[in-house]
């Protein structure tokens, strides 16, 4: 899609759309100097009281004497003059359904009469190409029919030229953030079959292609092997599909300057191993490697905007089958950091593939450390699917991420990692197990991962309820939290 910001007059603007806000069911917001009889028959229209006064009502006109435009979108503000951002969504949800239901190709979307309590117009644009690409996507690359969108592009009207500088940047960023979304959601996605190990680090080779200031790293097992990873080449070995690391580092700054580190868990397929998971919804563990998926997703995402800043990326990819060759209960293992882990339960798989890699990033020296996970079924029943569960060693980089969560509108929700819940992994014969026990399943996994991360500040956002929308007809990736970590990182270069 393309976005273009300008100010004028919309009666003279040639489109196919052109939609504007209705406030309080009866003001036309920025149509001024339209011929009489047109805002005679408009006013009648609106006084038929079809044009619900809810934000995101929708009335439709067409060939309107006096507009350029094809098609006239009246889109109800509700009956306060500022929206709330819920109710911005439902407004802006409303005038993509009107756009993609037609077969229109390009739309002009007026901002007057559009705000939104304590947010900006450059704001309100980010949020407007956001949702645009959001919709945008569609899953089409095992199918035999091509979705194929019809809209090309979407001009906003500003009120007024001193917003243009500041919307034209927002679009410009919210473009960049959106492709990274779309890239995450594709690789989730994606079957296990097709997104295997190998397949993730062919395409992280691809990204790297795409910028001199990207490169790519891959550790097959035999250099795992050498690293000691013994923890994260346990889950590797019940499949046949290899295990690879794959390590991005985005160079945008000199080279003195400290990266900020996102590590992300890519198991391209969780059966459960030994542990096997209950038949019901497995297919959905094709989406265990979305943390993976967000890394990627944020890599593309800096490659597009080019912030001077140094950011590593580290994934796990690795397929979690059973077989004769596989890890089995009461196994032990020993990590990167050679505590010796004892394997309860082959199904807490991404504890042990992270913990190597938070091990293996402690090199980098990085400034912060953030671990994206499908962790923990718990963090599911905790905070369902509207937020990321988030734990820190670090109050700093918790109270930025939850910032950044509010602002990104891709939020984060705080738990505890008190030390109190650290005794449930003890075990006599290892120095830590990789389960704890029913209760509080997502701080006792987020506990696991805290004693592999003493060396840095470091935050774990268990993502199994964000990442992906569960059954049903809308069954897919969401691309979370591709937009918080966006917005985090960008907040570090400032
Ligand atoms: N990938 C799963 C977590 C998961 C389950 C995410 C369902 C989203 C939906 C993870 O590897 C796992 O299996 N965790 C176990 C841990 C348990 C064995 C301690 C779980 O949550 O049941
Ligand atoms: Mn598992
Ligand atoms: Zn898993």
């Amino acid at each position: 899609m393309k976005y273009i910001v300008s100010t004028g007059a919309l009666l003279k603007v040639k489109t196919d759309w052109l939609v504007v806000a209705v406030s309080s069911g009866k003001t036309l917001n920025g149509l001024d100097g339209l011929e009489a009889s047109s805002q005679k028959m408009i006013e009648e229209v609106l006084a038929t009281g079809d044009l619900k006064e809810k934000a995101g009502s929708t009335l439709v006109l067409r060939l309107v004497p006096g507009l350029q435009a094809k098609r006239l979108m009246l889109v109800s503000t509700g009956k306060k003059d500022q929206l709330s951002e819920k109710e911005f969504r439902s407004f802006h949800t409303a005038v993509l359904a009107g756009l993609r239901g037609s077969a229109a190709k390009s739309a002009t979307i007026s901002l007057a009469g559009v705000a939104v309590d304590g947010r900006s117009t450059d704001w309100l644009c980010k949020q407007m190409v956001l949702n645009s690409e959001y919709v945008d996507y569609q899953y089409d690359t095992t199918k035999q029919q091509p979705a194929g969108p019809a809209l090309r592009q979407i001009t906003f009207v500003a009120e007024a030229r001193k917003q243009l500088n500041a919307a034209t940047a927002a679009v410009a960023q919210a473009q960049a953030i959106g492709k990274g979304v779309a890239f995450a959601r594709e690789l989730g996605n994606l079957p296990g079959n097709i997104c295997t190990p190998n397949f993730l680090a062919k395409s992280a080779r691809e990204l790297a292609r795409k910028s001199p200031k990207l490169t790519v790293k891959i550790v097959d097992e035999k250099e795992m092997r050498l690293l000691k990873m013994g923890s994260f080449l346990s889950v590797s070995a019940g499949s046949a599909e290899p295990a690879k690391m794959i390590i991005f580092e985005y160079k945008g700054a000199p080279k003195a300057q400290k990266p900020h580190a996102l590590v992300g868990k890519g198991v391209t397929f969780d059966s459960g191993g030994i542990s096997i998971k209950a038949g019901g919804g497995m297919d959905e563990m094709k989406f265990d490697m979305c943390g993976a998926a967000s890394v990627f997703g944020a890599m593309a995402s800096l490659v597009e905007l080019a912030p001077k800043m140094n950011v590593v990326g580290i994934v796990g990819a690795v397929e979690n089958m059973p077989s004769s060759t596989a890890t089995k209960p009461g196994d032990v293992v020993t990590s990167m950091s050679g505590k010796t882990i004892e394997v309860l339960n082959t199904d807490a798989e991404g504890r042990l593939v992270l913990c190597d890699l938070l091990t293996y990033v402690e090199r980098f020296k990085p400034q912060s450390v953030i671990d994206i996970a499908t962790l923990t079924g718990a963090c599911v029943v905790a905070l369902g699917g509207p937020a990321t569960g988030m734990f820190a060693n670090d109050d700093d980089l918790a109270e930025q991420l939850t910032a950044s969560g509010e602002a990104s509108g891709d939020r984060v929700w705080r738990m505890p990692l008190w030390d109190d819940y650290q005794d449930s992994l003890d075990t006599p014969f290892a120095d830590i197990a990789n389960v704890g026990g029913r209760a509080a399943g997502s701080i006792t996994a987020a506990c696991f991962l805290s004693r592999f991360a003493k060396e840095y500040r470091w935050a774990h956002l268990d993502i199994a309820g964000s990442a992906w929308i569960s059954g049903g007809v809308k069954k897919g990736s969401t691309g979370r939290p591709v937009g918080l970590l966006v917005d985090y990182l960008l907040q570090q270069a400032d």
